[in-house]
């Protein structure tokens, strides 16, 4: 199978995400060196309504593999929700000669992008991009990895003061309506119990597990939640622990310093050879699908299982967390 397309253009949608630009240098520069035009275009789905397209060269896209956040813009679109915007967009790239598409992005993203196939055929793949690590098809998200990181440096800078205070802490990080981040950073922060939406805690064993450490003489305690689309629950347990237990339980909620920073190695590794592979899955005559890497290995998903199926997380590893801080 091969195609014919003479040009793509590349947006990034949904939440920046670290390495994201280093994604965007690997599609543009593995497009010229196909031969491809490349466009970029500017703020997602809501830049290819109103026409914001730029040819890009190697050179703009130089000094950019070591940058945070995404240099296109990102963003999520309720315009593109509607037929004729999207009908807009797609006469927009038309009269622009975009004639593929690399979407960079989360699950709200490739639903974009699967529904611009649908419509209009146009060629069109996606590269997962988000740190919530959350999309079906990929052991791993740009970004996640880099995210995982600055919680865990936060979450290693609060233990000094939970040591030096004998406090207990309760650190909320981002991950939407999934566990992915807490549940990883919990591990490596050594915290000792982690919220996560898909396996409810009885907070009564959380509550057992503080007051044995603090029996053993552990006088200062981590617990990690996720967001669990609810900014700020942590706040919400912090009160429940308090009125059960008398604990006076410290909360730090991460937000959004989880989406910024520096790429880590692992983020633009992945984001260099997925890009790379997004443009060659178009000229192999990929449509509609996501590329994502599983063992290792580049692999596609169409878009349909990648916003319906959902991945697994991990939920044994609350276990071993439970454990290994025992
Ligand atoms: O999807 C990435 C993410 O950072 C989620 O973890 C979080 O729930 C959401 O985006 C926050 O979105 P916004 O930046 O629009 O507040």
């Amino acid at each position: 199978m091969s195609s014919k397309i003479n040009s793509v253009g590349v947006f990034c949608s949904g939440g920046d995400a670290p390495g994201m630009n280093a994604a965007i240098r690997a599609v543009v520069r593995t497009a010229l060196f196909r031969n491809l035009k490349v466009y970029g275009i500017y703020n997602g789905y809501n830049g290819m309504i109103s026409a914001q397209f730029e040819e890009l060269t190697a050179k703009s896209v130089g000094n950019l593999i070591q940058r945070g956040g995404a240099f296109l813009k990102a963003g999520r679109s309720k315009e593109f929700l509607k037929p004729e915007s999207r009908k807009l967009a797609y006469d927009n790239l038309k009269k622009a000669g975009i004639e593929s598409l690399v979407c960079i992005g989360g699950d709200g993203s490739y639903r974009g992008a699967h529904t611009l196939f649908e419509e209009f055929k146009i060629p069109i793949v996606g590269i997962p991009g988000t740190i919530d690590n959350d999309i079906y098809g990929t052991d791993y998200t740009i970004g996640f990895d880099t995210a995982l990181n600055t919680a865990l440096d936060a979450i290693d800078k609060i233990r000094d003061t939970a040591f030096s205070h004998d406090r207990l802490f309760i650190v909320e990080v981002m991950g939407r309506d999934t566990g992915y981040i807490a549940l990883n950073v919990g591990l490596a922060g050594g915290a000792e119990e982690v919220f996560v939406p898909e396996s409810p805690l009885s907070l009564e064993k959380v509550i057992e597990h503080i007051q044995s450490s603090v029996q053993r003489g552990k006088l200062s305690s981590i617990l990690v939640t996720a967001e669990g689309q609810k900014p700020g629950r942590a706040y919400d347990l912090a009160e429940a622990i308090r009125k059960k237990s008398g604990f006076d339980a410290k909360v730090c909620v991460l937000g959004h310093m989880q989406r910024g920073g520096s790429p880590t190695a692992a983020d633009r590794i992945l984001a260099s050879r997925l890009g790379a592979s997004a443009i060659e899955g178009l000229l192999k005559g990929f449509t509609d699908v996501a590329i994502g890497i599983q063992n290792d290995q580049i692999s596609t998903t169409t878009f349909l299982d990648a916003t319906t199926k959902k991945k697994q997380l991990k939920l044994e590893l609350l276990q071993l967390i439970h454990i290994l801080s025992t």
